[in-house]
């Protein structure tokens, strides 16, 4: 089936980034999409920044067509919640988008997929777009269980009421993520068939082959348009490749 989804290329600052820098950064990216004006790119343009940061780059992206989210969410609108952040904050300052079940979050947080969904369905009631991560560790791959840990892992955190719409899916395998060792495009392409299938299943023909369904792990400028040649390769979510203005930007012409 021919590529119908528009490509989604979106930036995971993660823990990175003062005032200064995220504002030059956003800024710096702007500056570029507006000289796209008039020729609407094939790709949606993301930044999920750190908290901290979210309204001063909130600021800097403001009539750029830049979209911004967040790179977590608690499962409550609001409450008891010692240092955490709801969606609905997250909306409230201007997010279209909450990253949900990152790796790192699962493992240093030891956030299980039960978990993970109630945050995309959360996301979800504040009328966010949940990109739910899943992916396997190097240990997992070894022994030949990649396919059944990620059918696990998606069925396990996708959210009720999930459509092409208002979900998205981030596969990252753990064991590229921030270590220069990117999947290749067809072990990438394997597991998000998988994905594609697994979402068939869940959500129907239609919706099923609609979702967008990213690459994360290493994704950068060499390597992008090969990973997004894919055909079920719809855009990539970028962590060390996204904190430079031009690798990110280059990932996002490799859509073109
Ligand atoms: P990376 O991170 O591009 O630095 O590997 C991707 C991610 O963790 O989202």
């Amino acid at each position: 089936m021919a590529k119908t989804r528009r490509f989604l290329i979106a930036g995971n600052w993660k823990m990175n980034c003062l005032r200064k820098d995220g504002r030059a950064l956003a800024s710096a990216l702007a500056r570029r999409m507006a000289k796209t004006k008039g020729t609407r790119p094939p790709f949606d343009l993301l930044v999920c920044p750190p908290y901290t940061l979210l309204p001063l780059v909130a600021e800097a992206v403001k009539g750029s067509g830049i979209r911004l989210g967040g790179q977590d969410c608690h499962m409550a609108e609001k409450g008891a919640h010692t240092g955490d952040v709801s969606a609905t904050m997250l909306a409230d300052l201007g997010c279209k988008y909450v990253i949900v079940g990152h790796s790192e979050r699962r493992s240093n947080h030891g956030e299980k997929s039960d978990l993970v969904k109630t945050k995309a369905e959360a996301a979800l009631a504040a009328g966010l777009i949940p990109i739910v991560c899943i992916g396997e560790t190097e240990a997992e791959r070894d022994g030949g269980k990649t396919l059944a840990v990620n059918r696990r892992q998606l069925k396990g955190s996708l959210p009720d009421g999930a459509t092409a719409k208002n979900t998205v899916i981030a596969y990252e395998p753990v064991w590229a993520i921030g270590t220069g060792r990117t999947a290749t495009p067809a072990q990438a392409q394997e597991v998000h068939a998988l994905v594609r299938a697994e979402l068939v299943k869940a959500l129907g023909e239609a919706e099923g082959h609609a979702v967008r369904v990213l690459y994360g792990g290493s994704m950068n400028p060499k390597n992008a348009k090969e990973l997004l040649a894919q055909p079920d390769v719809d855009g990539g979510l970028i962590g060390g490749a996204s904190l430079k203005a031009e690798d990110f930007w280059t990932v996002a012409q490799s859509c073109l």
